[in-house]
Formats: structure tokens, C-alpha cells, sequence
């Protein structure tokens, strides 16, 4: 099984890395910016509760959940229309003009599962309306239907809960010995790699930290928490006392010259072995 969508900041890269991290044992999964979801699907626990505040990422994980063979039969009818029209850019720039809001559930979510098929690198960006504004993506031939991993999510979202809130509100519930696998949008290394619309508002400094106090919050309940992020003086500040774990990700951009396509990103756990705290 694998993400139904490419999500910006999608684990792939460092999932290893991650996965040799995670507790042995846990209650219920929390992922509250799943995003693409690569670490959830990854590990695929029975008990899940998954959260981002992207509602129309949300409302695909729902119809996946509760009507995957309408939303199959959508996503067939987008691509053969995609596969007739020529150019193709004139069919992805007619449906990337729909209103989701307009849309009924399936068909937003098959609204949105084209689009990151064959957007510029899967990219989600909207503008300050909230209109989605990111331009084609030229893929030769394009994946736009993958039914068997859309069963297969469908089956493994039978028993989760999905939500559409800001993060510190999903996370009340969680309790002792649960797991919880944050993975916010990245503090900018620099101001060019500045990319916090993955949501109309962003996510600052002043976010990243209040979530090092939920974090605190966490760690003290006896909830077992992993955070990923980008290794700045912000973020290895805020969780200093947790000793950050640098891991190395293969991105496409470069930061600088002589490290061309490798970033370091920081992974934070409250546990070590199990233990919870430090
Ligand atoms: C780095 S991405 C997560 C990528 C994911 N781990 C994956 O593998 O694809 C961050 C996500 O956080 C969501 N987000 C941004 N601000 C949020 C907030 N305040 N509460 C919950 N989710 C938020 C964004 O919509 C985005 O999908």
C-alpha cells in the first residue's frame, strides 16, 4: 500500500529512518498532518487517528474510506478524458478551473486526486482566495488511477478517524502509551525555501512553537511522540533537551553548492527504547 497522493515534505525519503524509530508496541496511531500519509501506510496500524487541515485532502481520505468504487469509477472518466484531449494541459487546466466547493464529495475528491496527478510535481498551493494555482505538470503518462491500492486504503481506513482540525485539537485525545507522529510543514532553511502555504493560513515560527508545547504536554501524559523537521536553530532550540537525531534526505533542490541535493533533517522522540521521557 502506498500514499494516494505525492504530498510536498512526503516522507519517502527518510521513511527507514523513520520506521527503525517507531515504539514496538502502542495503542492508537495519531498522525495529526498526514498529508500523503507515507509513515501511516507504512506501518498500517488497526488504530488510527488521522487529521490535516487541508479539507479537500481530507474529504478524498473519507470517500476513500466510505465510496471507493464511485470515486474509482471518477477517476477512470477523468483519465480517458485526460488521455483524449489534446493538448492534455487544455483538459487538466478545465477541470484545475472547477469550484471543489461546488463539487459533491466524490467528485472533489477525484478533483483532487487528478490534479496532484498531474500537477507540477504534485505540488498543493493556493492562492490567497484559496484557489488552487499550482500549473501542469508535463508527465508523459501519468499514474491517475491505481484501483488496487484504493481497495486496499479503503479496507485499512475501516476502522480510523478522520478529522479536519488544527492539531492541538486533535491531539486532546490522546493518552498513555499511544503514538503520535508529527510532521508539521517545515521551518524554512532559508527565506527562498519559504513554503508555508500548504494551507491558506501557513505555518510561522509563532506555530512551530506552540507545537513544541503540545509536544511538552505530550511527553508529561506519558503519549509517546515523534516529530520530523528541518534541522534550523528554531526548531534544534525548542526541543534541545530531547537530543535531536539528524538523518539525511535526498531532495530535488539544493541548499548548498558543495551538498547539492542532501538536506539534514531532525527527528525528535520523547522515548528511547520505550521509555517514555529523558
Ligand atoms: C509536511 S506535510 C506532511 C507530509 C506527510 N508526512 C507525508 O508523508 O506526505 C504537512 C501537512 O500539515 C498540514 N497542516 C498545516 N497546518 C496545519 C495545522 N495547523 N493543523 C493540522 N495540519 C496542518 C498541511 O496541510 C500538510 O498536509
Amino acid at each position: 500500500m502506498k500514499p494516494f497522493v505525492k504530498w510536498a515534505g512526503g516522507k519517502g525519503q527518510i521513511l527507514g529512518e523513520l520506521l527503525k524509530r517507531v515504539p514496538d508496541t502502542y495503542g492508537t496511531y495519531y498522525e495529526p498532518f498526514v498529508g500523503g500519509g507515507a509513515l501511516y501506510f507504512a506501518l498500517s496500524p488497526a488504530r488510527a487517528v488521522l487529521n490535516d487541515k487541508n479539507p479537500h485532502l481530507m474529504n478524498a481520505y473519507s470517500v476513500i474510506r466510505d465510496d471507493v468504487e464511485s470515486l474509482i469509477r471518477k477517476l477512470a472518466e477523468h483519465e480517458a478524458a485526460y488521455r483524449q484531449t489534446v493538448p492534455q494541459s487544455a483538459y487538466y487546466y478545465r477541470v484545475r478551473s472547477l469550484k471543489p466547493w461546488s463539487l459533491p464529495p466524490v467528485e472533489r475528491a477525484s478533483w483532487l486526486i487528478f490534479l496532484n496527478r498531474t500537477c507540477y510535481n504534485g505540488l498543493w498551493r493556493v492562492n490567497s482566495e484559496g484557489v488552487f494555482n499550482v500549473p501542469f505538470g508535463r508527465y508523459k503518462n501519468p499514474r491517475i488511477l491505481d484501483e488496487a491500492n484504493l481497495r486496499e486504503i479503503s479496507a485499512l481506513l475501516q476502522s480510523v478517524t478522520l478529522r479536519c482540525v488544527d492539531f492541538e485539537e486533535v491531539l486532546e485525545g490522546a493518552q498513555a502509551g499511544d503514538f503520535v507522529y508529527l510532521d508539521p510543514p517545515y521551518d524554512p532553511v532559508s527565506d527562498t525555501s519559504r513554503f508555508t502555504n500548504y494551507v491558506d493560513e501557513g505555518f510561522g515560527p509563532k506555530d512551530q512553537e506552540r507545537l513544541a508545547g503540545v509536544f511538552e504536554a505530550l511527553s508529561r501524559r506519558g503519549v509517546l511522540a515523534m516529530l520530523s523537521n528541518s534541522d534550523t536553530p528554531l526548531i534544534r532550540r525548542l526541543y534541545a533537551r530531547y537530543e535531536p537525531e539528524v538523518v539525511c534526505a535526498k531532495r530535488p533542490i539544493n541548499c548548498r553548492g558543495d551538498r547539492r541535493g542532501v538536506i539534514n533533517e531532525l527527528v525528535i522522540r520523547n522515548y528511547r527504547g520505550g521509555a517514555i521521557g529523558r
